[in-house]
């Protein structure tokens, strides 16, 4: 690159690293183009296909001539039937006014911390964490102020923990649950808990990402910040189609903030008046389709997610020299990995990182899994295992592992 070409980059943009998941997607993509026969346990996204009643009601839509722009934040409807879900499912209290629609949940959390947060302002945020919610906080000139939660705790940051964390720059607390990369959730108590710590803060807001929610596995049970009194008017809360109804490549996200006369969802709506416009017009009857007539799609999926759950977490639970906690919610497994480090690989790298880790797997025994060096905290000794795939891939792409930790030797 020569010195034009810097100069022609913002140092905002410079600074930015592509995502990591997406960049192994593209990987195991090429690979696989190339003949390999890889097991992919990267993609964060369910193989299934989208349930045909949200395809249909797009379809009808489009082809009735729903081809024109949009208001902003969603048409009446489709935020209608997201404000009902929200109250039923989600104790929230809220109208079509605290709803915006964005293009992703990823997208709907960028407009989030963009209409919150100001240069200088601190986030707080319990690692490993996903991905992406550093990056949008240093583009919002924010600072994010980092609580490790290892697996001795399940990754799940105690409400004394964020209480420590907390600063009168403190202007948002970004919680996951259940989480991305670990596979872990809050129970009830441990939310009320982080709320009560939070509600004492003068403007600490909580951005609690919700977009696994309806994948919980066991009995356990998921509670929303807003639908907590002492917070539910400083809490936004993110969701959307991609995980809950096998839908990553419509682009479909929501937000809900009813607190403050709605001045968090009327801020996004602006930005979002000034970048993307709305998502696609035909796309929101099938937010409609989505939010009521998908019940036994869903179900149906959960349990198959269930199922699996259990395969991968008893196998991963076999590999030598690797421990895992079990998965409670979403579709990963976050074991720990540090036990190789120092080890050789049987073509002779050495591992010494879970990035060292990944890469060998990948060229030596065709699986793919993303190292956990991104999602910070203790995540540089994790690495995270999607079962958004079938079964046989799971103990065909698990065994292909187990095989592979046995030829590790000791000493580099
Ligand atoms: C925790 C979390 N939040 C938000 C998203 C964004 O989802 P999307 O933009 O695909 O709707 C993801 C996707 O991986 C995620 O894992």
């Amino acid at each position: 690159m020569n010195a034009t070409s810097i100069d022609a980059v913002s140092t905002r943009a410079a600074a930015i690293k592509p995502s990591a998941t997406l960049a192994l997607t593209a990987r195991v993509r090429e690979l696989r183009a190339d003949g390999q026969d890889v097991i992919g346990f990267g993609a964060g996204e369910p193989d299934f296909t989208t349930p045909q009643v949200i395809c249909d009601a797009a379809v009808e839509a489009l082809q009735g001539g729903m081809t024109h722009y949009v208001p902003v934040p969603g048409t009446l409807d489709a935020r209608s039937a997201i404000a009902i879900r929200l109250q039923e499912r989600n104790g929230i209290e809220c109208t079509v006014d605290d709803v915006i629609i964005s293009n992703g949940g990823k997208f709907s959390c960028y407009l989030a911390i963009q209409a919150l947060v100001d240069p200088g302002d601190e986030v707080v945020l319990p690692t490993p964490a996903w991905l992406s919610y550093k990056p949008m906080v240093e583009l919002a000139g924010g600072t994010v102020v980092e609580v490790p939660a290892g697996p001795d705790q399940d990754f799940l940051a105690s409400a004394d923990a964020i209480a420590a964390a907390l600063s009168p720059r403190t202007k948002l607390v970004i919680i996951n649950s259940p989480s991305n990369p670990c596979g872990t959730m809050y129970a009830p108590d441990q939310v009320r808990a982080i709320a009560d710590v939070i509600a004492t803060h003068d403007r600490a807001w909580i951005m609690s990402d919700e977009i696994y929610d309806q994948l919980i596995y066991g009995d356990r049970e998921h509670l929303s910040f807003g639908s907590l009194e002492q917070v539910k008017d400083r809490t936004i809360t993110i969701n959307g189609l991609s995980k809950t109804w096998a839908a990553t490549g419509w682009r479909i996200g929501w937000a809900c903030a009813p607190g403050q006369e709605g001045a968090v969802i009327k801020a996004m709506s602006r930005l979002q008046s000034q970048s993307s416009s709305s998502i696609t017009g035909f796309l929101n009857p099938a937010v409609v389709a989505a939010c009521t007539r998908t019940d036994d799609d869903v179900a149906a999926m959960r349990s198959t997610f269930e199922q699996r759950s259990a395969l991968m977490y008893e196998l991963v639970s076999a590999w030598p020299r690797v421990t895992c906690p079990s998965p409670a919610g979403a579709f990963y497994v976050f074991p720990d990995v540090s036990g190789t480090f120092g080890t050789t690989s049987q073509d002779g790298r050495p591992i010494d990182s879970a990035t060292a880790f990944a890469a060998a797997l990948l060229e030596e025994a065709s699986v793919a899994v993303v190292p956990g060096e991104a999602f910070l905290g203790c995540g540089g000794n994790h690495v995270r295992l999607s079962f958004a795939t079938d079964e046989a891939s799971i103990t065909e792409g698990c065994g292909r592992v187990h095989r592979w930790l046995e030829q590790l030797s000791i000493g580099v």
